[in-house]
């Protein structure tokens, strides 16, 4: 079972040690642990901060218009951001253009960048909308944007004390615990002072103050009860944390013209909650006592993964959409109800309960570019003119992962192909050893498409989609819970089928990783068929009739339970066309950005992490001191830092240009 603080942390005081002297109920340790971020640590302060209207934002300030200006960002007819003052008029994603500009015949409605068949760069293109035959939605521009954003974030953060994870194109976690620990300390120098008898579980003295000023910040009302009951520590952490945060957006507004939104609470299932609790341009702060009143006011499908059909599932087995009343179902129900992991899961979840960690390390598991044809392609030339494209748009997110440096690379190379309702893919492995270049990705892409033209019933074709993945860090580093299971790409491309062709390699052989399967673990939390005892659920599962051009799992996801081998057939819902549905690559997960065609394969994919995070705090439990101290330092905002910007400086200033051939 995860380790879990208590809900709540705040009961009565007791009178302590001492004289009678009321005590904080955070110790001496809890206190000199939270320099070292530790996932448990009830003082814990973690931050979500996410851009608003992210994409149309980014039009804003390309465009330089007022902030006030209504404006969405089309793509093909739909619209796929909305900015706040476009929001007031009723204008929603769900609008299409026409629609959206009947309620608000001023709004500004700029077409995505696209690639164009035959041109050599991506640009803003006046007639875009009319050429989605020919045209592939560019998001290059909003992740330039994304990474200013995210270099000026690190900046404003001291260089030996942050943890920040990016989170999405628009989001990133921050976990403020060691900054906040430096702060207190020199806001408090009594809390330097060794503790009584040099035993570290003795409590803390109380903050010497009775009212906390939070400023603008929203605060999550608190229980009657609560609302008496003066600041401990916790609250002082939260508010240095809430103070930090806000240093952060000034900057991000004052020099990049960006608004965003933050939560602040002591993890990060609360923090994302929070900033998207109040927007835009706001911050929401979740001290620990109001947890349960902050929580008490979800329906249930509205928390993260439980959108889906775990969601309808809990609402089912305890006939009722609100949170608060699952409170009263006891733990030892809900794992009898759920299964024993789901159950703890949503246990731990309905009370703000989250152990994962912010990991600044980077999590990309998979890139992808694709693209349904309309009219259909018919021969060999227009769909190596899309490799082209899809090589040019991948690769620029290589650059950008470190490709050049050697810091990640990916090892296999996937190549999709649809002609009617019958898909194929065929996948290799990605020479390492050498430094990867366009051109080779290019041959590597070509290479597949000839193995899929070789077998006949080729054209028309509908969809192409083209990804690489099962990176690897040039330099070793830590290994995470990855390292115990086979990666997706990897395994795939690893294990052919009979008949199969394979690419060469120049590779030595590796030994082929053991898939850590376990009862209770992931595979039986997300497993793709509903399981004997019928505990499984949520797992991605084939769509109706088979319409789906893409893998049945996610990329990203590891195969947990595909046959060996076996070219997969389901899962993604490609068919953008036939839906409205955005392009292919505009559903980024908010983890690990690994892409996906349709919504409810992104659900998916995001409820394997959250999976994964659940077996990872299985398998790390102890509660302290799981990992090295982070070197102290005295640094201030600002000082140190200096996140380089620039890496592959030549996109920075825009466009990644296509050679043809
Ligand atoms: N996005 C998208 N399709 C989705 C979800 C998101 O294209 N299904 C894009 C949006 O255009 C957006 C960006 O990803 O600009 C970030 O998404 P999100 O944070 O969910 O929404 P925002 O548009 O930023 O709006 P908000 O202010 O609510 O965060
Ligand atoms: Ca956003
Ligand atoms: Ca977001």
């Amino acid at each position: 079972m995860p380790s879990s603080p208590p809900l709540h942390r705040h009961g009565a005081f007791s009178p302590l040690h001492g004289g009678g002297l009321r005590r904080s109920q955070f110790t001496y340790r809890q206190l000199s642990q939270l320099a070292s971020s530790g996932t448990s640590n009830p003082l814990r302060v973690v931050a979500h901060v996410d851009l608003d209207g992210f994409y149309a934002q980014c039009e804003m300030v390309r465009l330089g218009l007022p902030k006030d200006k209504p404006l969405a960002v089309q793509q093909w007819q739909a619209l796929i951001a909305v900015n706040y003052p476009a929001r007031e008029w009723g204008i929603g994603r769900h609008c299409s253009v026409t629609e959206a500009k009947k309620l608000c015949p001023d709004l500004i409605a700029p077409h995505v960048a696209t690639w164009r068949e035959g041109d050599d760069k991506w640009a803003y293109r006046d007639d875009a909308d009319a050429n989605i035959s020919t045209d592939k939605v560019s998001l290059d521009p909003y992740r330039l944007e994304s990474r200013k954003i995210l270099a000026l974030v690190k900046d404003s953060l001291p260089a030996g004390l942050q943890r920040v994870e990016k989170a999405g194109i628009d989001e990133v976690f921050l976990d403020l615990s060691s900054q906040v620990h430096s702060i207190l300390l020199e806001r408090y120098p009594e809390l330097k002072s060794p503790p009584p008898y040099d035993d570290p579980t003795e409590r803390l003295p109380l903050p010497p103050i009775s009212a906390l000023d939070w400023q603008a910040d929203a605060l999550i009302d608190l229980d009657e009860e609560q609302e008496t009951v003066d600041p401990d520590w916790d609250d002082v952490a939260i508010l240095i944390g809430s103070e930090i945060v806000r240093d952060v957006r000034a900057r991000v507004w004052n020099e990049l013209d960006y608004t965003c939104s933050a939560g602040i609470a002591s993890n990060k299932l609360l923090s994302k909650l929070g900033s998207a609790f109040k927007k835009p341009n706001q911050q929401t702060v979740v001290r620990n006592r109001a947890v349960g009143s902050f929580m008490s006011g979800f329906k249930i499908t509205k928390l993260r993964n439980l959108g889906g059909k775990l969601g309808s599932q809990v609402v089912t087995t305890f006939e009722t959409e609100n949170v608060k009343d699952l409170f009263e179902v006891p733990l030892d129900t809900m794992k009898a109800k759920l299964g024993n992991d789901t159950g703890i899961w949503v246990h731990n979840t309905i009370r703000g309960i989250d152990n994962s960690e912010v990991n600044s390390r980077t999590q990309i598991k998979s890139m992808l570019s694709a693209k349904s044809f309309r009219p259909t392609i018919n021969t060999p030339d227009q769909a190596v003119k899309w490799l082209r494209i899809f090589v040019a748009d991948i690769y620029a997110r290589l650059i950008e992962e470190g490709v050049l440096e050697n810091k990640r690379r990916p090892r296999t190379i996937n190549l999709h192909h649809r002609h009617g309702s019958q898909t194929r893919s065929r996948q290799g492995p990605i020479p390492q050893g050498k430094l990867l270049d366009e051109e080779t990705l290019l041959d590597l892409a070509k290479d597949l498409l000839a193995q899929i033209i070789s077998e006949g019933r080729v054209w028309p074709c509908s969809n192409l989609s083209l990804s690489v993945g099962g990176f690897e860090d040039g330099v070793k580093g830590n290994m995470g819970i990855d390292g115990f299971l086979v990666k997706g790409e990897e395994a795939e491309a690893l294990r052919y089928a009979p008949g199969e062709s394979r690419l060469a390699s120049t590779e030595p052989d590796r030994p082929v990783k053991k898939r850590r399967v376990e009862d209770g673990g992931i595979q039986r939390f997300f497993a793709r068929k509903p399981s004997a005892d019928g505990n499984s659920v949520n797992g991605p599962e084939p769509s109706a009739g088979g319409e789906t051009d893409l893998p049945s799992r996610p990329l990203g996801m590891p195969n947990l339970d595909l046959p060996v081998g076996q070219p997969s057939t389901s899962g993604f819902a490609s068919a953008q066309a036939e839906h409205g549905l955005p392009d292919a690559d505009l559903l980024a997960c908010s983890r690990c950005k690994a892409s996906f065609i349709d919504p409810d394969a992104l659900q998916s994919h995001e409820d394997w992490h959250l999976a994964k995070d659940i077996q990872e705090a299985e398998r790390v439990r102890p509660a302290f001191a799981e990992r090295p101290p982070t070197p102290r330092s005295s640094s201030q905002k600002g000082q140190g830092a200096s996140s380089k910007r620039g890496r592959g400086g030549k996109l920075e200033h825009g466009q990644s240009r296509l050679r043809f051939g």
